[in-house]
Parts: structure tokens; sequence; C-alpha cells
């Protein structure tokens, strides 16, 4: 229905490294493609994830050094950092089973109590952490002694937990990146950054992390580094 489009669109979007000092990108475009990002699919949908947006010429300034000088940031005309959040898990379990709570009209059904149980028991048993890892051997060992009689959801300690906020929020940057070239304009996404001053810089506790930090601009063809280099696909794709 829309291939031709979303070809467009894939091939149009490219790390871009030099942006126009004399273009700026409309509030709309930054707007509307964090939006779009927000709709992208997420575990258990969670939304363990924040998007900040630096706007103003003094907190772009900011965060070149942070960025490690890079020219993607220092010709970024707006920037977006994407950040994880696997320690708001509790307030985003309630929201959720909260938005089931009010579709509820007499009775619950067999999905909404399913729900329910879902965000009040399966969540806490995911994402609760102590400071001795009992939790995580918990759920080590119900991994393991389940998964001895049949396929069972594979998880343990706070790696596997950031494993999953971690894909969650890239897909949200890829949708950001999509939306920023239906729109005409580039970007760049970035991970060399200094995580540690970029959290300072944010205010972030320390159970957040930054996944990527998304620059963006209308980019020119001297920040175009080369042509699209990709494997073949015999070596990656695997038809079984
Ligand atoms: C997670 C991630 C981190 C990246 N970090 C940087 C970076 O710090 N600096 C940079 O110039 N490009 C960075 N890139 C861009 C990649 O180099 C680029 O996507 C890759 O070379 C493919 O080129 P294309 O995006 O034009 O298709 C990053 C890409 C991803 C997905």
């Amino acid at each position: 229905m829309f291939s031709k489009e979303f070809d467009e669109i894939v091939n149009f979007r490219r790390s871009n490294r030099k942006f126009d000092p004399n273009i700026e990108v409309p509030n709309e475009v930054i707007q509307k493609s964090i939006e779009r990002a927000a709709l992208s699919p997420n575990s258990s949908n969670m939304q363990l994830w924040e998007f900040y947006w630096i706007h103003s010429k003094e907190e772009l300034e900011k965060f070149i050094p942070l960025c490690l000088d890079q020219l993607a940031a220092k010709t970024a005309k707006e920037m977006v950092v994407f950040v994880t959040r696997k320690d708001k898990w509790r307030s985003r379990a309630e929201w959720n089973y909260k938005r089931i709570e009010q579709t509820i009209e007499g009775e619950p059904n067999k999905l909404q109590k399913g729900g329910i149980n879902y965000y009040k028991k399966v969540m806490p048993l995911l994402y609760m952490n102590d400071g001795f890892g009992v939790m995580s051997s918990i759920r080590r060992l119900i991994s393991f002694t389940m998964g001895l009689r049949k396929p069972f959801f594979r998880t343990g300690g706070t790696a596997n937990q950031r494993i999953m906020v971690h894909k969650s929020c890239a897909l949200a940057a890829q949708t950001f990146m999509l939306s920023i070239a239906a729109e005409g304009f580039h970007s760049c996404p970035m991970e060399g950054f200094d995580e540690k001053r970029v959290k300072k810089a944010l205010n972030l506790p320390r159970g957040a992390e930054i996944n990527m930090i998304i620059s963006v601009g209308l980019g020119t063809e001297e920040g175009i580094w080369g042509p699209r280099f990709r494997l073949e696909n015999e070596e990656i794709v695997f038809k079984r």
C-alpha cells in the first residue's frame, strides 16, 4: 500500500554529519516526529523511555563537547536525547493497569482480568530489583526450572532488563529518524557521547540510561561520508 513511499523514506534517510547552518528545522517537524516515535512498539507497552529535545542555542552549545565535538553535533540545529527509564517500571505498570481498569464496565472480562494481573504481578517479577541480587537469582531459577519442560521467557539479572528497555528505545529512535526523513530533513544517530556528563546535564538519576542522541538539520552533500555499503543478503539473511 505504501511500499513506494516507504522505499523513498528508507533510501532518503542517511546519517548526515554536516547540517546546513542557514536552514532551521520547524518545531512541528521535531514535535510530530517525537509523537510518532512514542507510537513505536515497545515491551509490554511499558514505555520506559523519555525524549529530551535540545532546542535552545545555549543547550545545543552545551551538548557539543558532550558529543565529543562530533561534526554532527557541532552543526546540529536540533537534538533529541533518547533515554531509557527502567527505574520507572512501577509507575508505568500502574499507568497500564489503571488504563485497563478504566475500560471495565461491571464485571471485568477475561482479557481485562489477565491484563491487570499482567501489570500487577508479572511486571514486578520482571523489573523488581533489590540490592543483593535476590530477585535476579529468583528470576534465573524460575527461567531455568520452567525452561526444562517447555519454551519459557528467559530472564535474570539487570543486564536483561537493560536490554529490554534499550530495544524499545532504539525502535523509538528509528521511528523518529524515519519521520525526520519523511519531513524532508536529515539526522545522525550518535552513540559517541559522554554518558555520565549527558546524564548530569539532563539531571537524570542513576536508573536512567542514554540510548542514543540524534542530531537533526537539513543535511549537506559533505555531510554524507560516502556511498551506502551493506553486506550481501547471503551473509545475513537465512530463510529456513
Ligand atoms: C546506535 C548507533 C550509533 C551511532 N553512532 C554514531 C556516532 O556517534 N557518530 C556518527 O557519526 N555516526 C554514528 N552512527 C551512524 C552510523 O555510522 C551509520 O548509521 C552507518 O554507518 C550506516 O550509514 P547510514 O545511516 O547512512 O545508512 C550511529 C548509528 C547507530 C545506529
